[in-house]
């Protein structure tokens, strides 16, 4: 078999690239490992930057989106049993995020590519890629019983965290930045109608905790706790109660509690591999980058990773230019760099660090003070949770800065 792409994972990074690039006229085969039921079953993040829900539009796969999520103008931000709203939009200039859950659009986006009859294949098994440092590379993989060979001009490495793409350079071509955190999130699914209109980030003294939605009748939430935690120890009950303890009295009074649809513990990592382009392989989404969840940063930056990256294929088969190409890497990483800063401080900043030590929580919330009661705190809080606009690399690059 040939294509002109071979998308390896098919996670929101891998459809979306598939569909930015059949728009343009480019044929991809788009590699998953998993069924699709497995796919649609992973929870995740759903908050969409505003150049994410654009990119959504733009690949035409935005309608249930707008008619489905709820645009939040604010977040609350609970500190020392005080809240504090941080009004995105006044800070922004008109800024808001969309809320709508990543397993939604996910699904919108395997239904567009079903829809237009593109092949993605399912339970492709033992899936290595190879010869992409030269002009004809080739994917292989196991379907169906059988063995094939994908020849392919370029292979995307859509594969998140633990796929073969990544794993697949060789070891002295790619540097490894990583920081991985001293405890977990715990998260839980509920259909109950959520605590707050807005999300609420609170830093207690018992640790993190987290409040935020999938749609006007279903909750998720999460809770800081010790990587050695196990999810089978936490009954719902002992959640909800640990989570009525991070709270203030008005939470406590709104906070509807039920049976949990899903629950589970996620350790949180900050990880950037560079570059992010061998030859005709690229990294895009989850399998060149991790940022914790505090913030919501991952889905967007997959989402502009692969944005950049379909601009890059497009002008090469239009215009036979490798310009794009060879500026992918640094083009996202910029933007990467930027929001994994954010990811790492807002984290460090709400969590509870106890090897920091008592004057390490004093400085955190020194820290929150100046932040929550100074108009340019607020507005750094809210410009990196908006997110920077999709051409931020050109305009520093046109600065004279590095990239
Ligand atoms: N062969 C085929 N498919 C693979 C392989 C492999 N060897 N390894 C992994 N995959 C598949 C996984 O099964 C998964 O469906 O690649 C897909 C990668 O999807 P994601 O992990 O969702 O990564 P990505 O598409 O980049 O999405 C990024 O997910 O984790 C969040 O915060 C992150 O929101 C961001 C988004
Ligand atoms: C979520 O809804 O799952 C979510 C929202 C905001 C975050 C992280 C996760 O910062």
């Amino acid at each position: 078999m040939r294509t002109q792409v071979a998308i390896v994972g098919a996670g929101p990074s891998g459809l979306l690239l598939g569909q930015l690039l059949h728009l343009a006229g480019i044929e991809a085969v788009v590699l998953e490992r998993h069924t699709g039921e497995y796919v649609l079953g992973r929870i995740r993040a759903g908050v969409l930057e505003q150049v994410c829900v654009d990119l959504l539009d733009a690949a035409g796969v935005g309608a249930r989106m707008h008619r489905e999520g709820l645009v939040h103008g604010g977040i609350e931000m609970l500190v020392a049993g005080r809240r504090h709203r941080i009004d995105m939009h006044r800070l922004t200039g008109g800024k808001n995020v969309t809320v709508y859950g990543q397993t939604e659009l996910t699904r919108d986006l395997m239904e567009a590519r079903s829809a237009t009859g593109l092949t993605t294949l399912y339970e492709a098994a033992d899936v290595s890629v190879h010869d992409f440092d030269g002009a004809t590379p080739q994917v292989r993989y196991r379907h169906g019983g059988r063995e094939h060979r994908l020849d392919c001009d370029f292979i995307a490495g859509c594969d998140g965290f633990h796929g073969v793409c990544r794993a697949s350079v060789p070891r002295g071509a790619i540097a490894e930045y990583e920081k991985v955190y001293p405890f977990g999130w715990l998260g839980l699914l509920a259909d109950t109608p959520p605590v707050s209109d807005e999300l609420i980030y609170v830093n207690s003294p018992r640790g993190f905790a987290l409040c935020s939605m999938r749609s006007r009748t279903r909750s998720r939430y999460y809770l800081q706790v010790p990587l050695t935690d196990k999810v089978e120890a936490w009954s719902d009950d002992a959640f909800w109660h640990e989570l009525r303890a991070r709270l203030d009295d008005a939470g406590r009074a709104r906070l509807a509690t039920g049976a949990s649809l899903e629950k589970s513990i996620a350790p949180l990592r900050s990880f950037v591999a560079e570059p992010l382009r061998f030859g005709r392989l690229f990294l895009a989404g989850d399998a060149g980058h991790i940022v914790p969840p505090t913030g919501a940063k991952g889905l967007n930056l997959a989402a502009t990773d692969v944005k950049y990256l379909a601009n890059a294929l497009i002008e090469f088969y239009r215009e036979r230019s490798e310009a794009g190409i060879d500026h992918y890497s640094a083009r996202c990483l910029r933007r990467i760099w930027r929001a994994e800063r954010f990811s790492w401080w807002f984290t460090s900043l709400m969590h509870r660090f106890p090897e920091n030590g008592p004057i390490g929580e004093k400085f955190q919330h020194a820290e929150l003070d100046y932040l929550l009661h100074s108009e340019a705190g607020q507005r750094t809080i809210a410009e990196n949770y908006v997110g920077l606009p999709l051409d931020f690399g050109e305009a520093a690059s046109a600065h004279g800065s590095a990239g």
